[in-house]
């Protein structure tokens, strides 16, 4: 497996091969370094940070700095997955001039591959202007958390005929707008299967389905560290949560028995240099 950085190009080619490609969220260093040691393609710097990291109820509260600031240490803690930052709320849906600026801003500061944005026709100027400059796009369809208040909370999307034909034609607008990926979310796995079919670009999805060309979960959620509400969506691959709550408390156990720290982890001195000391 080369070690290279991978290219929007590696990963349209691996749809063109039906190789499914893996999407992990990362907000730090060591998640980073983990998530590419074990060959994950895609690290999404998610704005779930706001919930499972920095404890909000929702992701409105995330910011532009916030975004940067974790999307550096995941640049620096990966060496071969493609980075994506998630542009948070309203820092490209005022205007296209501010969500180049941003956009811009992101991948200046953290050294990230691309960004990604939520909605479809509404922002679909944006992602024109932000691709036209030379910035991989991913577009973010279904449930769009940044707009969940709007869609009546976090619910399947494209059940009914109305929503399902605008997920699908915002799926094409994003793609002919340059979007190079696109981002699924709870959408019936029919419809995630026919837009994953319509379309050229990667289809990453997240409650969406086997047949999309590849799948994203909150690295949080499959490692059981989240305590929080888990969307059916979620398969839990770890007790990471156990594991480390163990060890928090066989450390204070061991301290408050006097067992740690022991001789092995000491240092020591001479009998010389204490005399002296206490002299
Ligand atoms: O912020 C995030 O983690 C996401 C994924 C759920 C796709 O957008």
């Amino acid at each position: 497996m080369s070690s290279e950085r991978l290219t929007t190009l590696d990963l349209k080619e691996m749809k063109k091969r039906k190789e499914k490609i893996t999407m992990v969220t990362a907000y730090d260093y060591p998640t980073a370094q983990l998530l590419d040691e074990a060959g994950v393609e895609f690290i999404l710097v998610g704005d779930s940070l706001g919930n499972v990291v920095l404890g909000y109820d929702t992701t409105i509260a995330v910011t532009l700095n916030d975004m940067i600031h974790h999307g550096k240490a995941v640049v620096r803690g990966s060496k071969r997955a493609f980075v994506v930052v998630d542009m948070p709320f309203l820092t490209y849906q005022v205007n296209s001039e501010d969500a180049l600026r941003n956009a811009g801003k992101i991948i200046q500061e953290t050294g990230a591959q691309g960004v990604k944005l939520e909605g479809g026709l509404e922002i679909v100027e944006a992602v024109r202007s932000i691709t036209q400059a030379g910035i991989p796009v991913v577009g973010h369809l279904g449930l769009t958390p940044q707009s969940a208040g709007q869609l009546g909370g976090f619910k399947v999307q494209g059940k009914d005929p109305t929503v399902a034909k605008k997920i699908m034609e915002d799926s094409l607008l994003l793609e002919e707008a340059g979007a190079f990926s696109l981002v699924l979310e709870c959408v019936p796995w029919q419809l995630a299967k026919a837009i994953s079919e319509r379309l050229s670009i990667p289809v990453i999805g997240i409650g969406a389905g086997k047949f999309c060309d590849g799948q994203v979960l909150v690295f949080h959620d499959i490692m059981g560290l989240y305590t929080g509400k888990r969307p059916k969506f979620v398969k839990q691959y770890a007790q990471a949560r156990s594991v480390m709550l163990k060890g928090i408390n066989d450390y204070i156990s061991e301290v408050k028995q006097g067992l740690f720290p022991d001789e092995k982890h000491s240092f020591t001195m001479s009998e010389e240099v204490l005399a002296a000391v206490l002299e």
